[in-house]
């Protein structure tokens, strides 16, 4: 979950590590540090603050740091509170070291060092572990090589070592590291993103590298070297601007009549769903759609299988990753199984692709970044065309998602004969045509968003109900509410409200229906009336007769289009309760934007 950088070569390395640090903040903002070689390479001196990266340039404009080679850190913390002990770079006898990924056994390597720390960090027991190597072989490559056969865990780390001038060492296990060259130098990065590459290497599990000004050479984990390991990339590296906008997640709200489209014209030809990576084969055999994702991918994967089955009764189930690694596989061999993630850095999700395949099932990802882990590591890839989603919560990227596997339901019920040909094509047509223009928010509509989240905004508690699909959309937008309003929300079916939970309606109590389906409405109203008798204050996202509601109208997309229209409208309303409550949306407490750990 955090963010690293390195860079030793002719620019200045300060400015280069900077930049790539803002670009990688979104990984994490708890704090941040960096550490550099003076300009004679004689010593390294190590800059960090608790805070964000604002608070770390304050710092550095107060030194004077001419150097060409640097690391840098932005964390989110796991072991350790937030501070500035804890944060990164941590410096033990000769060594320093910046990492991303948790070092399961540290309490161990502590109790076998016997020696002091300074703050409580599981990054600090590896880096004496690995100081202690050097002392013993005075050998940067041999000590990490011996370190990291005792490590347990998962890492990426960047390391320097006192008596070896402008070179940074980078080793990974289960975390996402890559090095390249660019910017006039050697650079190693968590997001290839991040810094101007002409040739890149993701480092596989054990392997490492040696950067220096000249260049970079890669070994495996025995220490051998690997050559011809760096590939041309022609990845655009744009630092990500708001354009004006206030907030990224505003930005990416209003962006999704845009990315939806480029979506669908990747994944279609002559008028038909259409997958580069995935043969016909594949989908034509998929008997049941089981998807695996996190968070708001999970919720994509949940809308998903209800559209499977309600369109052309292709049964399925979405799971949680983080479940699902640890539970009894049902997958077998020759099964497809679908995995969501924006970033494809997500460690359960990377870690149930493993296992799916190694049970031999068909591993299909829906990715948006390409150059990730599981972009590399699925069978079949299905790209998203979102962008770079850089506000925490996701939003253009959920939509992108739900695009891309409705493409996915379309093409599987035509090869399987569950869905003609020319109903493919209209149902592909309104997803190119009336799913984008209906997904844009107009003034009017901004302003009714506006309105009731304001009037909304100090409810504490707050339930989302629906019915069908509109029950499914309920856990999305609970959980964006959450993450950045910080507004205790529940998502319930409407009728299992009665069920339980409907003790809890009281009014102070804001209750969020989303009713889009017109089949259902009726029966909705009713729980609207059961929350209404109790006192509970209701908002409505759909259309309907009851006058004691506030209504934003949403009526434009029916059946299973509904979810297009209706989510860029409760995004938006999560979005403006946050700001209404002085909250950062882009940036919410505790969270980071890839979960690169378990
Ligand atoms: O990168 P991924 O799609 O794999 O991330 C999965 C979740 O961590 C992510 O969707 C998270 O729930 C969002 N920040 C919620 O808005």
């Amino acid at each position: 979950m955090c963010g690293i950088i390195g860079y030793t070569g002719k620019d200045q390395a300060l400015q280069i590590v900077m930049r790539g640090l803002a670009a990688l903040e979104y990984r994490g903002y708890d704090s941040c540090g960096l550490s550099a070689f003076s300009s004679d390479g004689d010593e390294i001196t190590v800059i960090k603050k608790a805070g964000r990266l604002k608070v770390l340039s304050e710092a550095l404009s107060t030194v004077q740091l001419n150097t060409r080679c640097a690391i840098g850190h932005t964390r989110w913390a796991t072991h350790g509170a937030v501070t500035e002990e804890n944060a990164h770079p941590h410096r033990v006898g000769k060594t320093v070291i910046v990492h991303n990924g948790i070092i399961e056994n540290y309490k161990q390597i502590e109790s076998e060092l016997q020696c002091s720390f300074q703050g409580s960090t599981d990054t600090e027991r590896a880096c004496a572990l690995i100081d202690r190597y050097y002392e013993q072989t005075h050998d940067g490559k041999q000590a990490i090589i011996n370190a990291c056969s005792q490590i347990e865990g998962s890492y990426a780390f960047l390391i320097m070592f006192e008596d070896e001038k402008d070179t940074i060492y980078a080793t990974s296990r289960a975390c996402p590291l890559i090095v390249g060259h660019g910017e006039n130098g050697s650079c190693a990065i968590s997001d290839i993103s991040a810094c101007r590459l002409d040739t890149y290497c993701r480092l596989n599990d054990g392997e490492s590298a040696r950067l220096t000004p000249d260049g970079i050479s890669v070994y495996a984990s025995d220490g051998h070297e690997l050559k011809g390991r760096l590939l041309p990339t022609d990845v655009k590296t744009e630092l990500p601007s708001k354009n004006g906008y206030p907030h990224f997640m505003l930005k990416e709200i209003n962006e999704i009549p845009t990315v939806l489209r480029k979506t669908v014209d990747a994944n279609t030809k002559d008028g038909l769903p259409f997958f580069k990576s995935i043969p016909d084969s594949v989908l034509k055999d998929m008997k049941r759609l089981t998807v695996i994702g996190c968070g708001t991918a999970y919720h994509a994967g949940l809308c998903a299988v209800h559209t499977a089955r309600e369109l052309s009764g292709i049964d399925g189930a979405a799971y949680i990753a983080s479940e699902y690694r640890y539970s009894r596989p049902t997958v077998k061999k020759g099964d497809v199984v679908v995995f969501i993630s924006q970033s494809g850095e997500t460690a359960d999700t990377l870690a149930c692709i493993r296992m799916c395949r190694s049970l031999g099932a068909y591993t299909l990802g829906i990715i948006n970044v390409p150059y990730s882990t599981a972009s590399f590591e699925c069978d079949g890839v299905i790209y998203t065309h979102a962008g770079f989603e850089i506000a925490v919560a996701s939003t253009k990227a959920y939509v992108c998602q739900l695009a891309a596997l409705y493409l996915l339901i379309f093409k599987a019920s035509l090869l399987q004969n569950a869905l003609s040909e020319k109903k493919v094509s209209e149902y592909t047509k309104i997803l190119k045509n009336d799913v984008p223009e209906n997904a844009y928010i107009d003034e009017e509509k901004r302003k009714t968003v506006y309105n009731i989240a304001k009037k909304h905004k100090d409810s504490e508690n707050m339930f989302y109900i629906g019915r069908g699909i509109d029950s499914i959309l309920c856990s999305e937008a609970s959980l964006k509410l959450k993450e950045v309003s910080y507004i205790h929300s529940e998502a319930y079916p409407a009728g299992e409200l009665k069920h339980g939970a409907i003790s809890l309606i009281t009014p102070d109590v804001s209750v969020f229906v989303i009713a889009t389906d017109k089949k259902l409405i009726g029966k909705t109203e009713n729980n609207m009336q059961e929350v209404s008798s109790r006192g509970g204050r209701l908002i409505l996202l759909g259309d309907s007769e009851m006058k004691s509601c506030d209504i934003i109208p949403c009526n434009s997309l029916q059946g299973i289009f509904s979810p297009f229209a209706a989510s860029p409208l409760f995004q938006l309303y999560a979005y403006y309760t946050a700001l209404l409550r002085g909250c950062d949306p882009d940036m919410p407490r505790n969270l980071a934007k890839s979960v690169t750990v378990e």
